[in-house]
């Protein structure tokens, strides 16, 4: 694929087929994507990419502790909720996405099962947990360099025919991920990235979410 049309038609995969993706496929997108600009090429951050019981007992753990009530324990700082426009293009992608999923407003059983999905990593066959070196926590830079490869890695698996799904919610119950997937304290778990071929028929898939406009968000001085 040309890169014009990985980026023009990359979406969100939210529904995956069942079959499995070649560890080698993982490596190769890994190694491109790792490709990626970082602060003084410092290059912090680090991947655990989990698939099979591995991953079936990181949805296990994360559904039955959200299920339970337990708070969320991501390990990054999550700032004041959204509010005016940020708030207002939250609530625009999720009714497009469950409009797409015949989702209506009040229903609450649907709504819940469209939540654990997220927390089940949209059944995917696989996770990418993305983690930087904890000897670098507290500051910006760590987790900025760690979207710029997550970045990389979604249009990168794009370009191979995969789709994702960056997951914030894989990630709510860190201490699950933690253990399954056998991460060490020396490092701050900061996302994951559901990974996988994408079923065509999951409605969901084929939601293409807006963007503002240049206009609205560049603004160019001296030209
Ligand atoms: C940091 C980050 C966290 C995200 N977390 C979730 C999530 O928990 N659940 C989800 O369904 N989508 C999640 N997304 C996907 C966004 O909803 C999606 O990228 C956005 O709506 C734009 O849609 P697109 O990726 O299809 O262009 C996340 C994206 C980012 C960058």
């Amino acid at each position: 694929m040309e890169y014009d049309e990985v980026i023009k038609t990359r979406r969100s995969i939210r529904g995956y087929l069942d079959k499995p993706v070649p560890k080698e496929l993982i490596r190769e997108i890994l190694e491109l994507a790792m490709r990626a600009p970082t602060s003084l090429n410092s290059q912090p951050w680090n991947f655990y990419v989990v698939t099979g019981d591995v991953l079936d007992k990181i949805r296990e753990g994360n559904v039955e502790r959200n299920m339970a009530g337990v708070p969320d324990s991501r390990e990054f700082r999550m700032g004041p909720a959204y509010d005016g426009v940020h708030r207002q293009r939250q609530i625009e992608i999720a009714i497009q996405l469950f409009e797409a999923m015949g989702i209506e407003r009040h229903d609450k059983e649907k709504r819940m099962d469209w939540v654990l999905r997220g927390f089940r990593q949209f059944d995917a066959p696989v996770s990418i947990v993305i983690t930087y070196d904890k000897a670098l926590a507290g500051g910006d830079i760590p987790p900025f360099d760690c979207g710029g490869v997550v970045n990389c890695i979604v249009n990168t698996a794009w370009s191979r025919g995969l789709g994702c799904v960056i997951n914030s919610q894989g990630i709510m119950q860190s201490p699950v991920v933690r253990e399954h997937a056998g991460i060490p304290e020396d490092q701050v778990i900061q996302t994951c990235i559901a990974m996988g071929w994408p079923d065509d028929s999951f409605p969901a898939n084929a939601v293409v979410s807006k963007r503002k406009s240049v206009d609205e968000a560049a603004v160019f001085r001296g030209f």
